[in-house]
């Protein structure tokens, strides 16, 4: 059994309460923090723990924490990125749903490090019943005496407000939510400047994932050398893992960094392995942002070692050979899968999720749908690959923010290592049009 420091009390009866989740060692960073500790000790312990963020980019949250501007004399935000939309990925709601307070507990250890006296989750909107949830826990913590004004007798002071966002993608990209949370239309803005220098109204503000914000507390009460010494490599502590497509056991998992995929897939403690006796044909490992890999790659590297989950192992070789880590998103297919149909899928998504500031992104995210979606249904040209290949180098690179990335990298991975499913497309429309899946031919 692997060490876990997120979900090790989910299971307790009732620890969606104050009272048993502080009966449990609850809130205990915050009272040693207070107590104990001065602000810039607590970031120090979080650089030394070598967390990385965990929605997706994998930037050192201790880096990010000390690059707010404490000189300005502007007030500081702590902001939640609770705005979880990335196809596949849903372990900040079960950790949110389950134990709300452990988010609470770290939202306030956080903003304590990083000076802050107004903090925000921001919650997307189809997680109303969640929304619920964290504000019933913010309620309860702040009838103990852990929100407010003075907290534990300290001098110190945070309002925690839960804001729900109103069902677009593009909000969970920090600059929009920002730009959402001010009540306007959210365009992400062009960065720098980041908003550690001019976030929120302005004002030096932090961007963090629930999962980041999560693991503070235990990193506040054990210390960042004890956490850097779970996981491997630059990729310390553990990381929750949403998964689901053709594997026995989908949920959500945490496990330490440096599991092998291998293990991961296959052990009855995690995957338990396929849903059926369909071989593995693909997967990708963290959310639809990030490419495919083949059946080949997913076990081994392109150097031949053994594929770890870690940010490392899991873009060896760059983007040629490798993928990312990056929400923890691991969707699973089998051989009846159609990787055309998946890739118009996710086309479909980023075009319709497009905010339409940038050119390359509002129209190329259009164009690659549409040649995606006449391949899939039997209607491909002979130069539609190397059309949408075009289309998605166009897009990369030259936007204002990740989406256009994330739009084009999977459409780019999925011809580079399933090319020849494209072209049977094209090559055999009748045969397309008759099924509802492509089966590879023997
Ligand atoms: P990014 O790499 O631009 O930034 C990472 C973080 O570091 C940001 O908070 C940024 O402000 C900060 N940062 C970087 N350089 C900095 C500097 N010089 N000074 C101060 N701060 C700096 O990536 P971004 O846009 O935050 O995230 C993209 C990733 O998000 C994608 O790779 C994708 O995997 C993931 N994603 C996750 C979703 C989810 O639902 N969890 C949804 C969509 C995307
Ligand atoms: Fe909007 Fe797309 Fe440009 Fe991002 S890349 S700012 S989503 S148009």
């Amino acid at each position: 059994m692997s060490q876990k420091i997120l979900l090790d009390k989910v299971t307790i009866p009732g620890i969606k309460t104050y009272e048993v989740y502080r009966a449990n060692g609850g809130y205990a960073s915050v009272e040693k923090a207070l107590k104990t500790l001065t602000p810039d000790e607590v970031v120090e312990e979080v650089k030394t723990s070598g967390l990385r963020g965990r929605g997706g980019a994998g930037f050192p949250a201790g880096m990010k924490w000390s690059f707010i501007d404490k000189k300005s004399g502007k007030p500081r935000h702590l902001v939640c990125n609770a705005d979880e939309s990335e196809p596949g990925t849903f372990k900040d709601r079960y950790l949110m749903e389950f134990i709300p307070h452990l988010l609470i507990e770290g939202m306030i250890t956080s903003s304590y490090a990083l000076g802050a006296n107004l903090s925000y989750i921001y919650i997307r909107g189809e997680y109303m019943w969640v929304y619920k949830i964290l504000e019933r826990a913010i309620n309860e913590a702040k009838a103990a005496g852990f929100l407010g004004k003075n907290i534990l007798g300290s001098g110190y002071d945070l309002e925690l407000y839960v804001h729900c966002g109103a069902g677009a993608y593009i909000c969970g990209e920090e600059t929009a939510l920002i730009e959402s949370l001010e009540g306007k239309r959210g365009n992400p803005r062009i960065k720098p400047p980041f908003p550690a220098i001019s976030g929120l109204w302005a004002n030096p503000t932090v961007v963090n994932n629930v999962e980041t914000i999560a693991a503070v507390p235990w990193i506040v009460n054990n210390s960042g050398a004890e956490y850097a010494k779970i996981g491997i490599g630059r990729s310390t502590g553990t990381k929750l893992i949403s998964a689901s497509g053709h594997i026995k056991n989908p949920g959500v998992y945490e496990i330490e960094l440096g599991l092998s995929v291998y293990e991961f897939m296959n052990s009855d403690e995690y995957l338990g392995g396929m849903s059926s006796d369909r071989p593995l044909k693909a997967f990708v490992p963290g959310g639809s942002s990030v490419p495919v890999l083949p059946a080949h790659l997913i076990y081994k590297t392109a150097n031949g070692e053994d594929r770890l989950m870690s940010y490392e192992s899991l873009s060896d070789g760059g983007f040629a050979t490798g993928s990312m880590l990056g929400s923890g998103g691991f969707i699973v297919y089998n051989d009846t899968s159609c990787i055309v149909r998946n890739t118009w899928n996710f086309s479909r998504f980023y075009h319709h999720e497009s905010c339409g500031q940038c050119s390359p992104c509002r129209e190329g995210t259009g164009w690659m749908e549409k040649v995606l979606h006449r391949i899939e249904n039997g209607h491909g040209r002979e130069e539609d690959v190397d059309l949408l290949l075009s289309i998605q180098s166009k897009i990369e690179g030259n936007t204002i923010c990740p989406l256009g990335d994330a739009a084009a990298w999977p459409v780019a991975a999925a011809i580079r290592h399933f090319r020849e499913e494209f072209e049977y497309h094209i090559r055999f429309p009748e045969k397309i049009k008759n099924r509802d899946h492509f089966v590879a031919e023997p």
